[in-house]
Order: structure tokens, then C-alpha cells, then sequence
């Protein structure tokens, strides 16, 4: 009995009131005066539901394992020096470079926040691979961007091409690549949001 209360106690503290206060977040819409660009009405925006390739990607992304060595997660300054690392916290030249906050994840089904960090955070990785067919070379040949890379080759995503050069990504591999140029979590927030609300 003891011992069953001596867990409840943290489970209630650490899982149960989290799940509980995160579970209801909204999104929150901006101010008249601080409307951003693009025809974005509240944060998150509506239009970043995941839908079609980049929703597929995400179940590729989970059953491939890449949670276990990328987090998409961008600390708070207090807890790490990720704001400080060239591109984790979105697009630092435009000024939209910032922390991940929770209701980042409202829009989406889960959230792969990730086990262990052995490659880089992948919270804005849309921003700083822009490039399609570069994506593919990271997923298909690791080392042939950067000769010491530890992540594992992902050739299991593609097939050869029928002209015996090169190789072609499967339906999987482009539905990853979709979601993956996808990941963005540079919205501008609303004060509100920003002052802690
Ligand atoms: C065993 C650990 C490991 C696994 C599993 C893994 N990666 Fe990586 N990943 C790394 C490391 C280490 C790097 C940094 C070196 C490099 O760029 O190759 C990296 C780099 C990357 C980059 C480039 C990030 C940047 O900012 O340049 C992308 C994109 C990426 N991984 C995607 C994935 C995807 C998608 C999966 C699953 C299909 C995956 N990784 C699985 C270890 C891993």
C-alpha cells in the first residue's frame, strides 16, 4: 500500500497534471497589431494539420526508429544551449528563431519528441534542408555528406534505378521527405504566448 502510493504520488505529478493541462491547450489567436504575414490568424495555424505524404511521413519516421537518436524539441535557454546551435531554433537571418513551446504539437496526431539526442535536433530541420534530392542523399548514403556521420544508411527506402545508376526513393522514402521538409516550429507567437501565457 505504501509502496503503491509512494508511485502514485509522482505519477500524478509527472504524467497525470502534464496530460491534463496540455490536453486542453487552443490555439491562440494574434492581436489586430500583430498579425504576421502569410494569412496566419492564430498559432498554430490551422494549415500546419499534417494531411496526405507528410502524415504518412511521420508513421515512416516512427517505425524507422529515427526518434531514438533526433529529439524535435528546441530547449529553453535555461535548460541547454540550443538556441545557440546555427539553425535548431528556425530562421535566425529573418528574426523567427525561438524555443519549441507545447502548443507547437497541438496540430499534431503525436509528437516525436525523441528518446536521445546522438544527431541533431530536428524541430526546424525544414528550415535548414531545403533541398529535396539532398534529403534523399542523407537518408540513402549518411556518410557521403559527412564522412564521420553516425546515423545508419536508410537503402532499405529505395531501389535501384532501372538505369543502373544512382537509385530511386520509394513511396515511403518521398512521404518521408515530405514530412520531413515539413518540420517547422518558427511561427511567430502572439504576446500572450510569448509572455508566458
Ligand atoms: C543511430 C542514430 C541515428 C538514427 C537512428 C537516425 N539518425 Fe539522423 N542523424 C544522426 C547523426 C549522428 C546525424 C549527424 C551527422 C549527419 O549529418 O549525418 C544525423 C543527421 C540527420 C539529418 C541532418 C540534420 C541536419 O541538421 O543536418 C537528418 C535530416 C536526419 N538525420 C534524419 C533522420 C531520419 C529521418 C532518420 C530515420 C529514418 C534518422 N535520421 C535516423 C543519427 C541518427
Amino acid at each position: 500500500m505504501a509502496l503503491g502510493v509512494a508511485f502514485a504520488i509522482p505519477w500524478l505529478l509527472l504524467v497525470l497534471v502534464p496530460y491534463i493541462s496540455l490536453a486542453k491547450l487552443e490555439p491562440v489567436a494574434y492581436a489586430e497589431d500583430e498579425l504576421p504575414d502569410g494569412g496566419m490568424t492564430q498559432y498554430p495555424d490551422k494549415n500546419l494539420l499534417r494531411h496526405g505524404a507528410s502524415d504518412y511521413g511521420r508513421d515512416i519516421y516512427a517505425s524507422e526508429g529515427c526518434a531514438y537518436c533526433h529529439t524535435q524539441m528546441v530547449r529553453p535557454t535555461y535548460a541547454g544551449p540550443d538556441m545557440w546551435r546555427p539553425g535548431w531554433g528556425g530562421r535566425e537571418d529573418d528574426g523567427f528563431a525561438r524555443e519549441t513551446r507545447p502548443q507547437d504539437y497541438v496540430t499534431e496526431k503525436y509528437a516525436p519528441l525523441g528518446y536521445q539526442r546522438i544527431g541533431p535536433d530536428l524541430a526546424n530541420v525544414g528550415n535548414r534542408i531545403t533541398d529535396r534530392a539532398l534529403m534523399h542523399e542523407h537518408l540513402y548514403n549518411p556518410k557521403g555528406i559527412d564522412r564521420n556521420s553516425g546515423m545508419p544508411a536508410y537503402k532499405h527506402l529505395y531501389k535501384d534505378s532501372p538505369f543502373g545508376k544512382g537509385y530511386e526513393p520509394t513511396e515511403k522514402a518521398e512521404a518521408l521527405v515530405d514530412y520531413l521538409l515539413s518540420l517547422k516550429k518558427d511561427q511567430p507567437l502572439p504576446a500572450v504566448v510569448a509572455t508566458g501565457g
